[in-house]
């Protein structure tokens, strides 16, 4: 049972990092398929805490060879960084191979990102400002930069010379901003050249090798189905596919090789950045959740929105990626509460809707209906068998399991490694 894809199921931060970390032991290897720097995971590990941002957090166990998919949009600075922090914490990272067809985030890429959010204003959609749209906008527009380029100086000028004639016009003419010069970004490409060939290969063949081997392959997602470019409230959205058939276009495999898809949920729900949020809370309550799980993003220290458990988005998520267990964080995070509301449905201006509409304008007027849980006030961090939850704990995880049309297979109850209840296996 080989090929495990972990995807976020609402809008990101559901603890995808904790989930993959929890599997370390057991798994070969690890794969980032999709995104870039905009994600953020953080890994509690004994004590120490550790926070990534473009490498998988696969990489934190020893003996995983973790591989930085095609999918990927890479920051060449950002990716040295995080190397060079994690071997100064005694994390051996040489096992790291990066795909030759990943394409790479420049200097214009953050800058365009920057200006373009500044041009929209009010409609700006919060992006995290590292790039990540403007460089897969250059991908899908056939003006990309990819790793495999950096090898050859020439084919690379001409490249960076042709995404930038356009660019150049924009940002000078439209953005009022300096023109980059093509001199500028080649100098900074090769810089990073003879430090990453020797991780650079054809990494969809390493990984189709390994899953012929039998070996456990885990391909981490970040983001999640909401912010998914196909799937998510579009246009406040990443820019990439974050949902499960992003693992198999993302890193070279076929989706037949995905064997398990496991979708990560916390208790309530959270965002970052604008777009349409149903069960958001603007009251103490909403704060309170902020406070009690630490709410605040690890990429761009943004306050995090809060708001509670959205079942239809589950049931939406686990149809969209053909999740086959949950994997629910953060239910020690709701102890204390007299009673915990969970949205069942939506009001759209006086008509019941069952299921996440379709329609843009209808996810915006959304209201949640609720039906609301009994609490709990004991501390659960300890437990480890399900049975030994409170009973009113219990009932609230099985009625969201009910409403998920999923199994909900381990639950998280504190952001150490250890701190988890298992009730199904995620790899057998
Ligand atoms: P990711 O982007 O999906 O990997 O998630 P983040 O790392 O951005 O955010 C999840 C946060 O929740 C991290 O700080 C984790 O340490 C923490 N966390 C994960 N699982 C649990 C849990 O079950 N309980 C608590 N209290 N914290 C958790
Ligand atoms: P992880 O992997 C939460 C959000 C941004 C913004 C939108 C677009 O940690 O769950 P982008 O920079 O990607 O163009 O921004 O997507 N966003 C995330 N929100 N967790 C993430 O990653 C995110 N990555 C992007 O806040 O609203
Ligand atoms: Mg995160």
């Amino acid at each position: 049972m080989p090929g495990i894809v972990i995807v976020g199921v609402q809008w990101g931060d559901e603890g995808k990092g904790k989930a993959t970390d929890l599997l370390g032991e057991r798994t070969d290897w690890v794969v980032k398929f999709n995104g870039g720097n905009n994600a953020g995971h953080t890994v509690v590990i004994g004590g120490e805490k550790y926070a990534l941002h473009l490498l998988p957090s696969g990489i934190l166990s020893p003996g995983v060879n973790a591989v930085i998919g095609n999918g990927v949009v890479i920051d060449l600075e950002v990716l040295f960084q995080e190397l060079d922090a994690l071997g100064a914490r005694g994390i051996d990272t040489s096992k790291l191979r990066v795909s030759a067809n990943a394409h790479v985030i420049t200097h214009y890429h953050r800058t365009l990102d920057k200006v373009t959010e500044r041009f929209l204003g009010k409609r700006q959609i919060g992006t995290t400002g590292r790039g990540i749209g403007p460089a897969y906008a250059d991908k899908i527009n056939r003006v990309g930069i990819r790793v495999q380029d950096l090898f050859d100086e020439s084919i690379l000028r001409q490249k960076v010379e042709a995404a930038l004639d356009q660019k150049n016009h924009l940002l000078v003419k439209i953005f009022n901003r300096r023109a980059i010069s093509a001199d500028e970004i080649v100098e900074d490409l090769l810089s990073y050249a003879d430090r990453v060939r020797p991780m650079v290969c054809d990494t969809g063949l390493l990984l189709n090798d390994a899953l012929d081997r039998g070996e456990v392959v885990v391909f981490e997602g970040g983001q999640a189905t909401m912010l998914d470019v196909d799937h998510g409230t579009y246009p406040f959205v990443t820019s990439s596919s974050a949902t499960a058939g992003g693992a198999a276009t993302g890193s070279g495999v076929g989706p037949n090789r995905l064997d398990r898809i496991v979708g990560i949920v916390k208790a309530y729900t959270t965002r970052v950045g604008a777009g349409p949020f149903p069960t958001e809370l603007f009251d103490e309550k909403g704060e309170w959740l902020r406070k009690t799980g630490f709410e605040y993003g690890t990429t761009t220290g943004r306050l995090r929105r809060t708001g509670w458990y959205d079942a239809p988005i589950t049931r939406y998520a686990t149809r969209v990626n053909g999740i086959t267990d949950l994997v629910m964080t953060k239910l020690d995070v709701l102890t204390g509460l007299d009673e915990i509301p969970v949205c069942v449905a939506y009001d759209v201006d006086g008509t019941r809707f069952e299921e996440v509409p379709v329609n843009q304008t209808d996810f915006h007027h959304a209201k949640p209906i609720y039906e609301t849980f009994p609490g709990w006030s004991e501390d659960i961090t300890g437990v480890r068998r399900f049975e030994d939850l409170p009973q009113t704990a219990q009932d609230y995880v099985l009625a969201l399991e009910e409403m998920s049309n999923t199994r909900i297979s381990v639950i998280g109850v504190g952001p150490a490694r250890d701190a988890v209840i298992v009730r199904h296996d995620l790899v057998d």
